[in-house]
C-alpha cells in the first residue's frame, strides 16, 4: 500500500541526484512539492482514501513530506556551493602576475611630465643623502635674488642674468622674478640654524628664449652647511649624483675652476660625452652641466652664519638641461607646449615612482 511512497521517494532521490544545477533543480522541486507535483497529488487524494487507512497514510504521506523537502533543500545548498567553488576557480587571479603598464598604451594621459619626473629622481637621490627640500617664491626681493648673494648694485653678473623687473616697492626698490633658485640659499640660512642640507627645485625666470632657453625655466639649488665641510665633501656629493641619475657608474666627471660672485673657489661641473652622438659616459668631450663651489664667507655672514664655525657648499643646475641630456631631447621648447604626442613619448609612469634600488 505504501508501494507508491516507496517509489515516489525513491525517484525524486534519483532526480535530485541528476539535477546538475540549480534549474534542474527546480524543475525536481515544482514535480515533486510544488502545487500540481507528486506528493502534492497524493496529499490531496487522501480524502477518497478509505477512513480506516486515512489516518495511518495521511502520517505517511507527512513523514514523506518532510523527509522530501529536507532532501530537496539539501540539493540546493550543494548545488549552490558547487557554483561558489566553481565560480572562486574560473575568477582565481595570480597575485604573482606582473602589473599591466599603465595607463594601457603608455604614460601619456595621467603620466608624469618629465620635468615633475625630474624633480621626483632628484629628491630621491638628495633625500637618501639625507637632504631635504625647500621652497621659495617666484617673486624675490632685490636684496635676496642679488646682494645677499654677494652680488652689489652695479655688479656685472646683474646684466648676465636678463632680469624680469617689476614695478618699485614702498622702498623704492623693483622686486624681481628671481633669476635663479639661489635666493632659497639665504632664505633656508636666515630661517634655520645649522647644520643645513636642502635642495631646491623651482621655476626661475630670465628674458631668453630660444631652442635650449625658455624665459621661465626650472632649476635645482642645492645647499650644505655643517662643520668641516671641504671641497671633497661637494665633488663627492655631486660625482655621486651624476652617476645615479644619468644611471652611468663609471660616468665621467671634471671639476673646472670658475666665478660665482657667492661661492669661493667655484667650480663649473662637466660630464663626459660624445658630441657627435649625444651619448654620455664616453667620447673624449666635455659637457658643462652645473655650476658649484663653496659658499663665500660674504654670503653667510649677510645670513648672520659665523664662517669661523660654519662652512658648505653650493650649487645649482637646469632642471630642463639635465632631463633633455638623460632623455636624448633636442629642444625645450615641447616642454611646455602640451603637445600629447610629445607627453605620451616622455611622459613617465605615475604608478612607478623612482626607486633608487632599481636606477631612478
Ligand atoms: N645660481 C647659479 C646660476 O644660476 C648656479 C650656482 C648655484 C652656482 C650655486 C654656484 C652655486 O647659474
Amino acid at each position: 500500500m505504501s508501494d507508491d511512497l516507496d517509489a515516489l521517494r525513491g525517484e525524486t532521490a534519483d532526480a535530485l541526484a541528476a539535477a546538475a544545477d540549480l534549474r534542474a533543480w527546480d524543475a525536481v522541486r515544482v514535480g515533486t512539492i510544488g502545487k500540481s507535483g507528486r506528493l502534492t497529488g497524493l496529499l490531496k487524494g487522501l480524502g477518497a482514501v478509505p477512513a480506516e487507512q486515512r489516518k495511518e497514510r495521511g502520517a505517511a504521506l507527512n513523514r514523506l513530506k518532510a523527509e522530501l523537502e529536507a532532501a530537496i533543500e539539501a540539493r540546493r545548498v550543494a548545488l549552490e556551493a558547487a557554483a561558489l567553488e566553481a565560480r572562486l576557480a574560473s575568477e582565481r587571479m595570480d597575485v604573482s602576475l606582473p602589473p599591466r603598464p599603465h595607463p594601457p598604451g603608455g604614460a601619456g594621459e595621467g603620466g608624469i611630465h618629465p620635468i615633475s619626473r625630474t624633480i621626483e629622481e632628484l629628491t630621491a637621490i638628495f633625500g637618501a643623502m639625507g637632504f631635504r627640500v625647500a621652497e621659495g617664491p617666484d617673486i624675490e626681493s632685490d636684496w635676496l635674488n642679488f646682494s645677499a648673494l654677494n652680488i652689489p648694485d652695479h655688479h656685472p653678473a646683474r646684466q648676465d642674468h636678463d632680469t624680469f623687473y617689476l614695478p618699485a616697492g614702498a622702498d623704492g626698490r623693483r622686486p624681481v622674478l628671481r633669476t635663479h633658485t639661489s635666493p632659497v640659499q639665504a632664505r633656508t640660512m636666515l630661517g634655520q640654524e645649522p647644520p643645513i642640507r636642502v635642495i631646491v627645485p623651482g621655476r626661475t625666470w630670465r628674458a631668453d628664449h630660444d631652442a635650449t632657453h625658455s624665459p621661465m625655466f626650472h632649476q635645482v639649488e642645492g645647499l650644505v652647511i655643517d662643520r668641516g665641510i671641504t671641497l671633497g665633501h661637494l665633488k663627492g656629493c655631486l660625482i655621486d649624483f651624476l652617476r645615479a641619475f644619468f644611471g652611468i657608474g663609471d660616468l665621467p666627471v671634471r671639476f673646472r675652476a670658475s666665478y660665482f660672485p657667492f661661492t669661493e673657489p667655484s667650480m663649473e661641473v662637466d660630464i663626459g660625452w660624445n658630441r657627435k652622438t649625444g651619448e654620455l659616459g664616453k667620447g673624449g668631450d666635455w659637457l658643462e652641466i652645473l655650476g658649484s663651489g663653496m659658499v663665500h664667507p660674504r654670503v653667510l655672514a649677510n645670513c648672520g652664519i659665523d664662517a669661523r664655525e660654519w662652512q658648505g657648499f653650493a650649487f645649482g643646475m637646469g632642471i630642463e638641461r639635465i632631463t633633455m641630456l638623460k632623455h636624448g631631447m633636442p629642444d625645450l621648447r615641447p616642454f611646455y607646449e602640451s603637445d600629447l604626442r610629445w607627453l605620451r613619448h616622455y611622459a613617465a609612469d605615475p604608478l612607478a615612482p623612482p626607486s633608487l634600488t632599481e636606477g631612478v
